[in-house]
């Protein structure tokens, strides 16, 4: 979503006559585009404000945008004097109204659901990949989460929006579309006659446009599975047969504790109705160790879960207390280092059954995206459906090309262009 919302920043600065640089020393205009969803992410937003303030031109306007911008509010002006702007995800197309008048401070941290959607430029050319919100916001309450704090409550975009969006992004060069939502699979769009539309509708009206060859999605709430979405798996060529649907923990005493509404026994369940309807299917999951009250036989579930699912492209965290949430004054907190412990033990885990399905993958064919040249600048990168980087010897990288696996490792695969 940040990739997203800094593409079109980028779109609106450019309408405005701006280029980019990566010289802070160079810039008019500096933001940081911010992730308040770990203290982590929000610790470093400070610091790095404090570097760019001594690196940039005395008269360079700069701010913070997204998610920080939205927790911190006005604190912001407090902790540094001199930031220009403050503007929450969804203000942040009133950037313009400072450009003219750069002594003006500018703070917005409303939750105006899309008008930022209507208001900014489209991008002029996409990467192979283009991302494309179709909700933001959240109405799950997981405990530990301050999404629904800083992105709002759920708005779907409309349908038309959307699809118009897509055809655009496919005109000026994307191959593969990845939609996103806070709760993706949540996406429900009624329109003027009453026809309701959902996430399958979206992929099977993207699956029309002729130069799109990949559609995939996230991040999925796994009881917002509708069958619809689920059998498209099995019927659509063009949707990837990889799913993020996190699980966060293997423990129905933490599930509860973290308000996530399924248990253990339904989330298989939604996973074993995917597997019937495509078997190569792949899942990837978000995990949280160290969840308050989380003991060692909670931490024991969540490795049994990894290990029985396989899950690839996984990601693990370690939990962070956040503001405007639940779990964060929760009793029975986890010491740093239990949560440290329990992140090596899982990481290890996720990491060797990556391995595993890489080394599954050997002498098999894939249909790949390209991405970019790798570090040596003589070979290149390529994407499997399975989003694995695959690294290829070739003159002419085509955008799509047909790739014979021949080695692989935890990181990566190599193969050979066959066609
Ligand atoms: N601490 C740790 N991880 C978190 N996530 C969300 N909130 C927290 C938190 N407070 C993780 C979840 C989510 C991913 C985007 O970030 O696993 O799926
Ligand atoms: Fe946060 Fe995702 Fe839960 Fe929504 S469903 S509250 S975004 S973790």
């Amino acid at each position: 979503m940040n990739v997203y919302d800094g593409l079109r920043i980028a779109a609106m600065l450019e309408h405005h006559g701006f280029t980019q640089t990566d010289n802070i020393a160079d810039a008019d205009i500096i933001l940081l585009n911010t992730c308040a969803v770990r203290a982590k992410a929000t610790d470093k937003v400070y610091s790095a404000l404090g570097r760019i303030r001594r690196a940039k031109k005395p008269d360079a306007i700069y701010g913070i945008v997204g998610c920080v911008a939205r927790e911190s509010g006005s604190d912001a002006f407090r902790k540094i004097k001199d930031l220009n702007f403050v503007l929450g995800p969804q203000s942040y197309h009133k950037l313009p109204e400072i450009l003219s008048d750069p002594d003006t401070k500018l703070l917005d941290i409303n939750l105006g659901g899309l008008e930022k959607f209507d208001e900014l430029p489209p991008i002029t050319k996409s990467p192979y990949v283009a991302y494309i919100p179709v909700q933001e916001g959240c109405n799950h309450c997981c405990t530990y989460c301050i999404v629904p704090y800083t992105r709002g409550p759920e708005i779907s975009r409309p349908f038309d929006d959307i699809i118009a969006e897509t055809q655009h992004a496919a005109d000026v060069g994307a191959i593969e579309i990845c939609f996103l939502g806070q709760n993706v699979n949540g996406y429900k769009y009624t329109d003027k006659n009453g026809k309701t539309y959902r996430l399958s509708d979206i992929i099977q009206e993207t699956a029309k446009i002729s130069n799109i060859n990949r559609i995939r999605f996230t991040s999925s709430y796994p009881t917002e599975m509708t069958d619809d979405l689920i059998e498209l798996f099995g019927t659509e060529k063009k949707l990837l047969p990889f799913l993020n649907m996190p699980i966060q923990s293997g423990s129905d005493n933490i599930l509860k504790k973290m308000n996530r509404q399924y248990s253990l026994a339904e989330y298989i369940k939604i996973i074993d109705k995917f597997k019937h309807v495509q078997p190569n299917i792949q899942i990837s999951s978000d995990f949280i160790v160290g969840f308050p009250g989380e003991s060692e036989q909670d931490f024991e579930q969540t490795m049994d879960v990894a290990k029985r699912i396989g899950y690839i492209n996984s990601y693990s965290f370690k939990y962070s207390p956040r503001p405007h949430t639940a779990a964060a004054i929760m009793p029975d907190q986890i010491p740093e280092n239990i949560k440290s412990e329990r992140l090596i033990k899982l990481d290890a885990l996720l990491n060797d059954r990556q391995r595993e399905f890489n080394l599954s993958c050997i002498d098999k064919i894939f249909d790949c995206l390209y991405e970019s040249p790798d570090k040596t600048g003589i070979k290149h990168i390529y994407r499997t459906p399975y989003m694995q980087p695959c690294i290829v010897t070739t003159d002419k990288p085509t955008p799509m090309a047909k790739i014979k696996i021949t080695s692989a490792n935890k990181s990566c695969l190599h193969g050979k262009i066959i066609d």
